[in-house]
């Protein structure tokens, strides 16, 4: 039986928060660790700069609780309110331990449940539904999503072809029942099992347990075919994002917004050239910050905030080890106050 849509509670953003490291590191510091260039970063992936969380102490779970305090600050939320946490990462704490309860204590959400969701860079946008999926069951009120990646904790800094790439960061939303009719609309999310080859941590899992040639080798660092991901990468964001507008009977007009997974410029740029989408409505901030894993989508929602206005038209896509990926529609429910 085909459900009543008008019956589903939509689900809003309704408030946004973030955290990077203090700490930057440039690709001219970069120049002094491998053999690279600033021009060749620049112009093969359109980043100069990430932020690297160098204090020990200063893992994931901290990045995301000072991403979920600073939503809660800014936006007066008592933690205790919150529902559901969320934590998307590919780097956490600990192995077998989520992160998730730990920052839910951490931010006094006391009496929320928490779990991570393991999606790599497509972490947050799986996200998005499964927050949008627990306010429309209108049994939780408000779920907080945060997307958290400490990269430089498995990124190998003698290897030029991945440490110039990622940095260090997190992002949080909150998810709450609409009030106006604007919210999380729609996604598409797809996979392919073969990407596992492609984009890995190869030791440490279950298939190949940590062993004492692991680190020798350098086997306990994330590794990729980068030509075979950025391939991957445009074709299957492209796709799903044309096929999100054409089930919304979207045009490329009627788009204000796209918030694409930051991975490389001329990855975002060939997607959204497929899009068709005009380029000042693609935002971009990995110049600044790099490839944060689950925290870009995040990251950019924080810094373009107060450039929204209620009803405006956002389409999300990201993709990520797995392969991940998929493409969100989410009409936005504020105007940003200061
Ligand atoms: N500095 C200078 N030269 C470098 C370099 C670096 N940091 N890294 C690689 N090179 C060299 C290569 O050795 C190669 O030299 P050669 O032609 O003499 O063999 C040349 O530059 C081209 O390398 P290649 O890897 O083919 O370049 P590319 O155009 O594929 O760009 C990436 C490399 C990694 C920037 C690009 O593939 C990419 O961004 N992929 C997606 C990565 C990603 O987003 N992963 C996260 C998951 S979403």
């Amino acid at each position: 039986m085909k459900r009543d849509s008008s019956l589903v509670t939509k689900a809003a953003i309704t408030a946004v928060g973030s955290y990077v490291p203090e700490e930057v590191l440039t690709n001219h510091d970069l120049e002094q660790m491998v053999d690279t260039n600033d021009e060749w970063i620049r112009s093969l992936t359109g980043i100069s700069e990430r932020r690297i969380a160098k204090t020990p102490e200063h893992s994931t779970a901290f990045m995301a609780i000072k991403a979920a305090q600073d939503l809660c600050q800014k936006n007066n939320i008592n933690p205790a309110s919150i529902d559901v946490v969320l934590v998307a990462t590919i780097t956490p704490d600990y192995q077998v331990s989520s992160t998730a309860p730990y920052v839910a204590t951490e931010i006094g959400a006391t009496h929320a449940f928490a779990f991570d969701i393991s999606a790599a860079c497509s972490g947050f946008l799986y996200g998005m539904s499964t927050a949008a999926s627990f306010i429309n069951s209108n049994q939780y009120k408000r779920v907080l999503l945060i997307g958290a990646d400490k990269m430089s904790s498995i990124v190998d800094y003698t290897d030029r072809t991945t440490c110039i790439i990622f940095g260090d960061g997190a992002g949080a939303v909150l998810f709450e029942p609409s009030t106006n009719d604007y919210g999380f609309e729609n996604a598409i999310h797809g996979n392919d099992g073969v990407g596992r080859d492609y984009l890995n941590i190869h030791d440490g899992g279950s298939l190949h347990p940590i062993n004492e040639h692991s680190f020798s080798a350098g086997k306990h660092y994330v590794r990729q075919e980068g030509r075979t991901v950025f391939k991957y990468a445009v074709k299957h964001m492209s796709e799903t994002s044309n096929q999100l507008i054409a089930k919304n009977k979207l045009s490329p007009e009627k788009i204000d917004y796209v918030i694409a997974h930051q991975a490389n410029k001329r990855i975002i740029d060939a997607t959204t050239h497929h899009l068709a989408v005009a380029k000042e409505k693609v935002l971009t901030n990995i110049h600044k910050y790099g490839n944060t894993t689950a925290a870009t989508l995040p990251l950019l929602l924080a810094d373009f905030e107060s450039s929204f206005k209620k009803g405006d038209k956002l389409l999300f896509t990201a993709f990520g080890g797995g392969f991940t990926w998929g493409a969100a529609y989410l009409t936005w429910n504020y105007d940003y106050k200061n």
